[in-house]
């Protein structure tokens, strides 16, 4: 069946990213559109979006703001690998410097009018175009607002009567929680303010309204769709989600192999394969000049690239850096965000001469540090899925986690008497474990040069195809409609 489906989300990689949701927008409507549906996108253009690059969609799109009145939004479209990819223009809420935060990092006042009515115009150019949509996937807490709407106010218009709606949770952390006062901007009936809907301790939360009005939820690991049925990873919607835990699904993110591959990579040194590591070697030694460290093969270099935010475990590895730093290893830092973590990351760097730290956004550099390094830290606290421990699966660089989510999903612990595994795994989110882990990893890539040559052969030849998640999110969008 050929479906029409209405992709909704805040960010999306080339147009804006800031974390993983990005390269799933890109690549999940991508790999669907491969499957023969057709497939809408629908962004906000941000400041950052070129409008001169864009092409202007005649009209106007009418939004009902409730107490705010109509506001009247603009729209324009481009196109991504064979996708319509169509761009809510409001200036009062997106001609700004950032997604969701000021330089200081402080969330935006008008968030919850400002995706509210991202939400609402996305339908409402849909609707402006003729575009009638099977499944309306939405994602996130900022478009939330659709599963609520489409359940609602909107049941009973005969243009979205036919379309169901699935919702996946990237991240549980951000639920959108505002004042009662951001209910009225949904312009839905007040029964709806309830808390077993979306009310949570008087106020809105919408990513709890989404839950309970989608027609299907998923979330990207299958070992995160049980974790938030806890109160460990629940951020207090574990009860909320075991309730509707008969329509959750978990489906694991796919990697997008065209971008993230050594043996074709522009940004690297020199490319590689599974056959030839001879490259390899090369990139590491750029990656010492970048950073400015001594040039040595025969040490191992430890790679990190995400968020500086609680959720990736930097305090973890703040607490064990100065032991890790002893260990006769080298380290590289590439992040940005927590305002202490930048200056912790930076102030090791300048007196420990084995660390290397930039801090800000550099896809080049996250390239770079993929490829160059021999083990990849990734110790978060909670990992709904997490992209780069796939990515340094496939460039042979082996991944220290620990087990959660998306990163107990996808990679094998380490065995020393079968050598099977690719990566290395601790369970205590606590410093102790996290260093007892490093010096493991570090202790094996050493001296046991046989186990390490047999885990990146295995870590290099493992697919996570965005092909299988594409086709197992087909699968839901058709149980979301038998259930209609
Ligand atoms: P999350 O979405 O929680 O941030 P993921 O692992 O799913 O985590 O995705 C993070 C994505 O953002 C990856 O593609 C990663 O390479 C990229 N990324 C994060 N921080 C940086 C940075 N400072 N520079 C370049 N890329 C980054
Ligand atoms: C979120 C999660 C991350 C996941 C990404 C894409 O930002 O933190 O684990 O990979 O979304 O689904």
């Amino acid at each position: 069946m050929r479906l029409n489906i209405l992709f909704c989300a805040s960010e999306m990689t080339p147009f804006a990213k800031t974390g993983g949701l990005a390269d799933v927008a890109a690549a999940l409507p991508k790999h669907l559109a491969r499957l023969g549906h057709k497939v809408m996108v629908v962004l906000p253009r941000y400041y950052i979006i070129d409008k001169s690059k864009l092409t202007f969609v005649k009209g106007n799109i009418g939004v009902d703001m409730g107490p705010l009145g109509t506001l009247w939004a603009g729209a324009f479209k481009s196109e991504y690998e064979g996708i319509e990819v169509y761009f809510i223009d409001y200036e009062r809420y997106f001609g700004r410097a950032n997604l969701y935060t000021d330089d200081n990092g402080f969330s935006y006042p008008d968030n919850d009018q400002r995706f509210i009515f991202f939400s609402k115009a996305a339908l409402e150019l849909a609707r402006s175009i003729g575009f009638v949509p099977d499944i309306v996937h939405a994602n996130d807490w900022h478009t939330a607002a659709q599963p609520i709407l489409l359940n609602t106010k909107l049941r009973s218009d005969p243009y979205f009567a036919r379309t169901a709606s699935v919702y996946t949770i990237h991240n549980l952390q951000h639920q959108g929680v505002f004042s009662k006062e951001a209910f009225a901007y949904l312009g839905i009936e007040a029964k709806h303010f309830n808390p077993l809907e979306m009310e949570a301790l008087g106020a809105l939360n919408l990513m709890k309204g989404a839950i309970y009005h989608a027609d299907k939820i998923t979330t990207v690991s299958k070992k995160y769709a049980q974790e938030i049925q806890t109160p460990e990873f629940g951020f207090g919607l574990d009860a909320h989600i075991k309730a509707h835990a008969y329509k959750l699904y978990g489906i694991l993110n796919g990697v997008d192999y065209e971008e993230w591959n050594p043996a074709t990579d522009p940004y690297i040194a020199q490319n590689y394969d599974v056959e030839d590591l001879s490259g390899k070697k090369v990139c590491k030694r750029d990656l010492q000049r970048i950073f400015g460290l001594e040039e040595r093969q025969d040490i191992p270099l430890i790679g990190y690239v995400g968020r500086f935010a609680q959720q990736k475990g930097i305090e973890l590895i703040a607490g064990a850096l100065h032991d890790m730093a002893h260990l006769g290893v080298q380290m590289v830092f590439l992040g940005s965000g927590e305002k202490w973590a930048e200056g912790f990351f930076s102030d090791v760097a300048s007196y420990y001469p084995n660390i290397g730290t930039y801090i800000g956004y550099s896809n080049e550099l996250a390239h770079k540090i993929e490829a160059g390094s021999d083990l990849f830290l990734m110790p978060s606290i909670f990992e709904p899925c997490g992209l780069n421990q796939i990515y340094s699966l496939r460039y042979g660089t082996l991944p220290i986690v620990r087990a959660v989510g998306g990163l107990d999903d996808t990679i094998e612990n380490f065995d020393p008497l079968t050598k099977s595994g690719d990566g290395f795994k601790f369970y205590d989110a606590t410093k102790e474990a996290l260093f007892g882990t490093v010096k493991w990893a570090v202790d094996t890539w050493m001296g046991d040069k046989e186990g390490v040559a047999a885990m990146i052969d295995t870590a290099m030849r493992q697919r996570f195809s965005w092909e299988r998640s594409a086709k197992e999110y087909e699968k839901v969008y058709c149980d979301a409609l038998e259930v209609l």
